[in-house]
């Protein structure tokens, strides 16, 4: 973020666009397209520009994308989500947008990586070399990056400075707010130490933490070897309520945000079944008492950036449950950092 934020007018700067305001406004869809992690930023920042840019968007497996018959036309904006700029398929995506007339832009880690290189423009999130498999401060910063460039984009359209100015400020704060999460890091290995043995967890999130759920699912899945489902809270009525019984772990992703009231009542159908519920919030909560077992708080912040915050949490928690039973958690067994073939 640093050097991006512009605070008196509530926006973002991001150099490496390559394209005029007035070219951003000309866009009437965009399309968020990845693979895995990166995948799960896109569908948050997919929410985001739907919800603060008032733009059309769509989020697609770019393993997928490449295969159909997508509408892309020269008034697309497809952006391309990739830690390694790499990943075969996600660049086969970018390739096929290019050709059908999109422009692309890379939100990128690898400078000089081949994504990087064959967009059109794009941001850099400068994370650093991520080493384990598992992707993490990668996630955090690709969906910082599309905050940045929600922002940007909001502004231009409908978005008053007032309400800039609050995004801007929420993400001066975040970086204290996530190192109070991680000074907090014991209380997550003690949750690890009593739910180590578990086999299967259930994660679920509605609104900007549905994508939360999928991504603390597929952390715990990928280097403990635990199954784990994510889930729209919501949607878990339409199946895996049936797997719910006492040996069931569900976290609930349940900060105080506009579909927190919701949430709450999905807590109640889990704790009906004598789930075992383990709740990420962000104050106290009269209205959760009696029905959690487990409870960590995040800080507080804006709807949108709780993502960024809830994530930390869940990304220990796999890494304490993945340490305490052994397993190697910077290079877990079948998975590789970057995908570069099909
Ligand atoms: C692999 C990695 C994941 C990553 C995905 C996409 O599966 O193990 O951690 O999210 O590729 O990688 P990318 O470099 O394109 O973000």
């Amino acid at each position: 973020m640093r050097g991006r934020l512009l605070d008196d007018t509530g926006t973002a700067k991001l150099g490496g666009l390559n394209l005029t305001d007035e070219e951003l406004l000309r866009f009437d869809n965009i399309v968020l397209t990845a693979c895995g992690t990166s995948w799960h930023s896109a569908l948050i920042g997919g929410m985001m520009l739907e919800d603060l840019a008032r733009i059309p968007t769509k989020v697609e497996y770019a393993s997928e994308f490449r295969y159909r018959n997508p509408v892309v036309t020269d008034r697309t904006l497809c952006i391309v989500i990739s830690q390694s700029g790499e990943t075969a398929d996600t660049l086969a995506a970018m390739r096929e947008a290019k050709h059908r007339g999109a422009r692309t832009l890379g939100i990128v880690n690898v400078v000089g990586s081949t994504i990087a290189r064959e967009s059109d423009g794009g941001s850099y999130i400068h994370a650093g070399p991520e080493i384990g498999v598992a992707s993490t401060k990668a996630f955090s910063s690709q969906v910082t990056a599309l905050l940045l460039f929600t922002l940007k984009l909001a502004r231009l359209r409908a978005l008053s400075p007032v309400r800039g100015r609050e995004i801007v400020d929420a993400l001066h704060a975040l970086p204290g707010q996530v190192q109070n999460v991680l000074d907090r890091a014991e209380e997550i290995e003690a949750l690890a130490e009593e739910f180590k043995r578990a086999s299967n967890f259930l994660y679920l999130g509605r609104g900007y933490n549905f994508p939360t759920a999928l991504e603390g699912a597929l952390k715990l899945k990928e280097i403990s070897y635990i199954h784990a489902e994510g889930y729209p809270a919501a949607e878990m009525k339409h199946g895996p309520i049936a797997l719910i019984d006492e040996m069931m772990p569900v976290v609930f992703i349940a900060p105080h945000d506009s579909v927190f009231e919701k949430v709450v009542s999905n807590v109640q159908e889990v704790k009906a079944r004598k789930g075992k519920v383990i709740a990420i919030t962000s104050r106290s909560e009269p209205s959760l008492e009696g029905l959690i077992d487990y409870e960590f708080r995040i800080p507080e912040t804006l709807d949108l950036v709780t993502p960024i915050l809830a994530s930390v949490p869940l990304q220990l928690l796999a890494y304490y449950i993945a340490v305490k039973r052994g397993s190697n958690v910077d290079q877990p067994r079948n998975l590789a950092k970057s995908v570069t073939v099909e």
